[in-house]
């Protein structure tokens, strides 16, 4: 299973790249509002962190495009910045002309805001290169995803789509171990979830006792 880490912090990307070998960044417009910094700005700027490698940055296409002709000239303008970068695609109906069109191109895109098993198998149809259904918005809506995430996985090896499935909206380890057991590609996440998933309390405990044990120990 892939990391991906879901910020466009300059700070927390070269953390999470260093300490966890994280295997991509997601963007979205409330991270790049986070970040301070002009979009085309933070996006190159973590094309730099990346370059050389195969690991892929998701970059948002201004959501206030709806239309092929709006989406498409965007996206490909984009994608020339960087070949690590995967473009962002709202799952409205033009998107998935727009998709089709781009992988045409070799222009790889990932279809966002996805919120239904019936958007995904369009998305995967269409040719997108990672599908993005978000769980933790679902689960603030007491929506019950990892059966839904099993239906997408099963949907998409039923037909044999090429599409990678990034869970994304991912809030704790829960939810990340339950992508990992129904088969999800990629999950996305903000570095504090990982940071608090691969922390253990017993383990911290553990630690203070073998301490004490080998305080009390000579050495030779
Ligand atoms: C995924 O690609 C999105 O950027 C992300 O997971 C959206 O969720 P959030 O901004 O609510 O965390």
């Amino acid at each position: 299973m892939k990391f991906f880490l879901d910020s466009a912090i300059i700070d927390e990307i070269e953390y999470a790249l260093d300490a966890f070998d994280i295997d991509g960044i997601t963007t979205n417009p409330r991270h790049v509002q986070v970040s301070g910094k002009p979009f085309i700005t933070v996006i190159k700027e973590i094309a730099k962190l990346v370059e050389g490698t195969d690991k892929t940055v998701s970059v948002e296409v201004n959501p206030h495009y709806m239309t092929y002709e709006e989406m498409f000239p965007e996206a490909e303008k984009l994608a020339g910045i960087s070949p690590n970068f995967v473009i962002k695609i709202q799952c409205v109906e033009p998107a998935f002309k727009v998709i089709s069109a781009l992988a045409k191109k070799n222009i790889r895109v990932n279809c966002t805001l996805i919120f239904s098993s019936m958007q995904a198998l369009q998305a995967m149809r269409a040719g997108a290169f990672y599908i993005s259904p978000f769980i933790g918005w679902k689960e603030s809506n007491a929506e019950e995803t990892q059966s839904w995430i099993d239906e997408i996985v099963t949907i998409r090896d039923n037909y044999g789509f090429d599409s990678e499935i990034i869970v994304a909206a991912v809030r704790n380890a829960r939810q990340i171990v339950d992508a990992a057991v129904v088969g999800a590609d990629i999950i996305t996440a903000g570095l504090q979830v990982y940071k608090d998933g691969f922390h253990h309390p017993y383990t911290i405990e553990g630690i203070g006792k073998f301490a004490n044990f080998w305080d009390q120990t000579s050495y030779e």
